[in-house]
């Protein structure tokens, strides 16, 4: 039978998976209280980052914190919010033991937060579940250790790799079981990057919708060298509602302009009559971007692959030829040439889903 603490663990993981996609650029962390093997209380992460899960589930717990267990996915942290850090609230609330799953690669509280509460005679058990931590939020610690956002990309293709008509004409490659993934998908990113190309070409919404109704409006980001997106374009309609960061050249002129729509704007030097991916993802790190899903063409994929930025691709891959003509998944280089392992497939009617991991 399973025990208690294993089940009041997968718990904490099943609301902490629940909420990802909604904590970025944080970690989507779930937590249980118990006492006499009975849930008190139960937290996650808010969707603005803070409260953390832990705050959340001592508040509602309150003096019946004493003498209690805590079952929480990822490592407290250690650093100081406004009520003091969640190991300290966890100091001053009476809990005796804690279950943590995993421990925090974030040096502000790597193991300093398991030291303390150990000093302080709490019994910590580390370790149940961890790789459940690791998968949920797996963009956080890969965007931690590489100081860029996790990238996937994800793509519908013919059965001869191509991803349009050689006339560009608009018109769906997947069908509406593969499309619905795609914004579940979506819902679990923090942004999109695109290009002008693609927009121009699609005029794309990069929303979530269920039903017809929007549930969630993406942050995007554009690659722009010259500024071409039309001040326009769909997706810059709901400026309201998410970030858009427009990334081109030096000193453009236009920069202006969609910085008063209310656009971020990233000017980076050409080099090579391109923009430097790789610089591009260190900027978007720091500017707190640090889970990217690619909805672009094959020369984009193409630069990312080249500059070892991808670390999933996604394919949906439908049972239609669209000839050598057509547009190619990318560039220059065939999907068989990369290197990558299979993680998962689903069937959707008659097209294939497939994810690989890359790096
Ligand atoms: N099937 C799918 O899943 C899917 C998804 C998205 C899009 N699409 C389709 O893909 C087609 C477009 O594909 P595509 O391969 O022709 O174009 P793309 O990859 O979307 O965009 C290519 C353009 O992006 C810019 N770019 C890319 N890397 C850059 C870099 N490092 N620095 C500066 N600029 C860079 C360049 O534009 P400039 O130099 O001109 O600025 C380049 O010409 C469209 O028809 C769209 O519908 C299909």
């Amino acid at each position: 039978m399973m025990s208690n603490h294993l089940k009041f663990i997968n718990l904490a993981h099943d609301i902490a998976s629940k909420n990802l996609g909604k904590t970025f650029p944080n970690p989507s962390v779930g937590c249980i209280i118990s006492k006499n093997n009975r849930i008190i209380s139960r937290g996650v992460t808010s969707s603005t980052g803070r409260p953390h899960a832990e705050e959340i589930a001592l508040k509602k717990a309150g003096k019946k914190s004493a003498g209690a267990t805590m079952y929480v996915t990822l490592e407290p942290c250690f650093h100081s919010s406004q009520n003091g850090s969640c190991t300290d609230q966890i100091l001053r609330s009476g809990i005796k033991e804690v279950y943590i799953s995993c421990i925090d690669q974030d040096p502000r509280t790597k193991n300093k937060s398991i030291n303390k509460l150990k000093r302080n005679k709490i019994k910590v058990i580390i370790g149940i579940q961890k790789d459940k931590t690791l998968s949920t939020n797996n963009f956080f610690f890969k965007s931690l250790l590489n100081k860029k956002p996790f990238t996937k990309v994800k793509m519908a293709i013919s059965s001869d790799d191509k991803i349009a008509w050689s006339n560009y004409q608009s018109k769906w490659i997947s069908n509406s079981k593969s499309r619905k993934y795609v914004h579940d998908l979506r819902s679990k990113t923090q942004a999109i990057l695109t290009t002008s190309k693609t927009i121009l070409k699609d005029n794309p919404r990069f929303t979530v919708r269920k039903n017809n109704k929007i549930i969630k409006y993406l942050n995007v980001v554009v690659i722009d060298k010259n500024l071409n997106t039309p001040l326009n374009t769909k997706l810059l309609k709901n400026l309201h509602e998410r970030r858009v960061i427009i990334v081109t050249s030096k000193n453009n002129p236009r920069s202006q302009k969609f910085k008063q729509l209310g656009c971020e704007v990233l000017e980076m030097k050409i080099e090579n009559n391109k923009l430097n991916l790789k610089k591009i993802f260190t900027h978007l790190y720091k500017l707190k971007i640090s889970d990217l899903l690619v909805e672009a063409g094959g020369i984009l994929f193409a630069d990312l692959i080249k500059n070892k930025l991808v670390n999933e691709i996604h394919l949906f891959r439908a049972p239609i030829i669209i000839g050598e003509k057509g547009i190619p998944v990318i560039e220059g280089n065939t999907l068989k040439n990369i290197k990558k392992k299979l993680i998962e497939t689903i069937k959707f009617e008659d097209n294939l889903y497939s994810k690989y991991k890359v790096n």
